[in-house]
């Protein structure tokens, strides 16, 4: 896959629990997808969904795998580049039997860009992307005015865009990329129930380490 925009995640090593792999070698047939060049048939992957959310880094997938179960009625499409992850929300589906989740391996600026129909989608979920709070590690941000404009297309209007953040810095960062922007409106909301804690929560509130929750909807 071309690297055509900043990395926004951390390189790690390849290592990987055997209950990872082996959920990676049963499950991928079922649950995962590969990069490709052309656009996915959402209807056909849900086709009883009521609406379809992508999730773009899931990480370990724990909050995934939760919201997946509380919203039978909602398709994911989630998206992380890290193979032990994707290997652990895999096993998590089948744990909790659920037909509601997909999953697509690789960086989710190209995948955004060929694979993902504009305005295919119902809402994007974002919970703790890296925060890269070293000011030369800023522009590694994956939030910023291109990632804006490479998803709102892909929104239907009046579909919206979940933040979470526990690096206050980038709370303010995020609303200073979208603010001004005549694509979407919102901004700061109150932590919502649905969303399950996950370890960045509550990890020694400081000021810059309140978790904080925005919602942005495509005008
Ligand atoms: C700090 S972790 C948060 C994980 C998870 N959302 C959570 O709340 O536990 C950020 C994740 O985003 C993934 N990520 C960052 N940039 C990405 C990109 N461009 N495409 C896909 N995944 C990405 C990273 O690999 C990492 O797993």
């Amino acid at each position: 896959m071309e690297q055509d925009s900043v990395r926004s995640y951390r390189l790690r090593g390849s290592r990987i629990t055997g209950p990872q792999q082996s959920a990676l070698d049963k499950y991928w047939a079922i649950y995962g997808m590969a990069y490709s060049e052309s656009s996915i048939d959402i209807p056909a992957l849900f086709p009883h969904a009521k609406n379809v959310i992508l999730e773009i880094g899931f990480g370990m997938g724990e909050a995934t795998a939760l919201i997946g179960r509380d919203f039978p009625e909602t398709g994911f499409i989630a998206v992380e580049v890290h193979k032990p992850g994707i290997g652990k929300l895999m096993a998590r589906i089948e744990e909790l039997e659920l037909s509601n989740i997909r999953i697509i391996e690789g960086d989710a600026h190209p995948i955004l860009r060929t694979m993902i129909a504009d305005s295919s989608l119902d809402g994007v979920h974002l919970f703790f992307p890296d925060p890269w709070p070293k000011k030369r590690h800023n522009k590694r941000r994956i939030v910023n005015q291109a990632f804006l404009e490479l998803i709102a297309p892909k929104i239907k209007k009046g579909g919206f865009l979940h933040i979470a953040t526990d690096w206050f810095p980038y709370a303010e960062y995020i609303q200073e990329v979208f603010t001004p922007s005549p694509l979407f409106t919102g901004g700061v909301v109150d932590r919502p129930e649905w969303r399950p804690v996950t370890r960045f929560e509550g990890q020694g509130i400081t000021k810059d380490h309140q978790v904080t929750d925005l919602r942005y909807f495509k005008v």
